[in-house]
Parts: C-alpha cells; sequence; structure tokens
C-alpha cells in the first residue's frame, strides 16, 4: 500500500487490509510506506488514527518510511493510491520495477479506472472519514477479487 508521506491514506489501507485478512483467514503480509520520505520516522496523521480507532482499528504503532525499490523483491502485489504515486514506484523501483505486481489501488473495485484515492492531508476530518470509507470498500473487494480469482472450484 504506497502513497505519498505514508501518514495518511497508506497507513489505513494497512491496518483495514491486515484486519480483512486476518479475518477471512488469510495469511497475508500487509505493509505500507510512501515515495516522499517527508515523514519517515512519524506516526500516522492523527485524523486517520481517528477515524481507524472509530471503526475499531488501532493503527498508532505504525511507522512512516519511504518506499524502497527491494520492496519488488518482498512483495507480490504493489498498490498506488494515485497517479503521482504510480510515477514514483516505476522510478524508485528502477531496475527493479515489475508492472505486473504494481496496480491503482482503486483497481480492485473499478478495473481499469486508474482511479485516485484523495489525499485528505489538506482538509479538515470529514475528508479521512471519507477517504477511510473509499479504503474500506476497495480492501473489501481486494479479498473479494482474491478469493474469486483463487477458489479450488
Ligand atoms: P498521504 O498524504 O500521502 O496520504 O500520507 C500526504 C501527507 C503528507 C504529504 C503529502 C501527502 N506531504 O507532502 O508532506
Amino acid at each position: 500500500m504506497v502513497c505519498l508521506g505514508n501518514i495518511c491514506r497508506s497507513p489505513l489501507a494497512e491496518g483495514i487490509l491486515q484486519k480483512k485478512a486476518a479475518e477471512a483467514g488469510l495469511d497475508w503480509t500487509v505493509e505500507s510506506a510512501g515515495t516522499n520520505g517527508y515523514h519517515t520516522g512519524e506516526a500516522p496523521h492523527l485524523l486517520s488514527q481517528k477515524v481507524a480507532k472509530r471503526n475499531g482499528i488501532d493503527i498508532s504503532r505504525q511507522v512512516s518510511r519511504r518506499f524502497k525499490s527491494e520492496d519488488f523483491d518482498q512483495y507480490d502485489k504493489i498498490y498506488a493510491m494515485a497517479d503521482d504515486v504510480a510515477l514514483e514506484i516505476k522510478r524508485i523501483g528502477g531496475q527493479k520495477f515489475s508492472d505486473t505486481k504494481v496496480d491503482y489501488f482503486l483497481n480492485e473495485l473499478e478495473p481499469g479506472k486508474n482511479g485516485n484515492v484523495p489525499d485528505p492531508w489538506y482538509g479538515e476530518e470529514d475528508g479521512y472519514t471519507e477517504v477511510y470509507e473509499l479504503i474500506d470498500k476497495a480492501c473489501d473487494a481486494i479479498i473479494k477479487n482474491y478469493l474469486a480469482n483463487n477458489s479450488k472450484n
């Protein structure tokens, strides 16, 4: 789960998908990172923490880190929250970049649309609530699509 700062959107996606995967009995490692590194070492934004907590998810112990090319070695799937993030994932990935591993996060909800999760960074709490709900829906779609594509029948 990758956004710009790794303090607003992707920490929510990490917390939400970790919870949903565990509930679905899927043994996934779900992590998040940011492409710009401006907030490395920081906890998620207090409003992201607040909306997550309101929904029963504790993201307070997450620590912002920068996306790195080695993430292509470690992860099967890399989700970009927006256009600018997708471009940076390609640049930072360099020789390790793998097109088949990267997708827009919202393509799980609306395939092929390359939609952007709005950046709530400059806004008020309402923006964080809307972003939470959108990310929650996309995480449901990730699990649903995975189960549909990987069922044995
Ligand atoms: P995020 O939001 O990418 O959802 O974590 C942002 C947070 C900080 C900045 C940009 C986006 N920033 O440039 O500091």
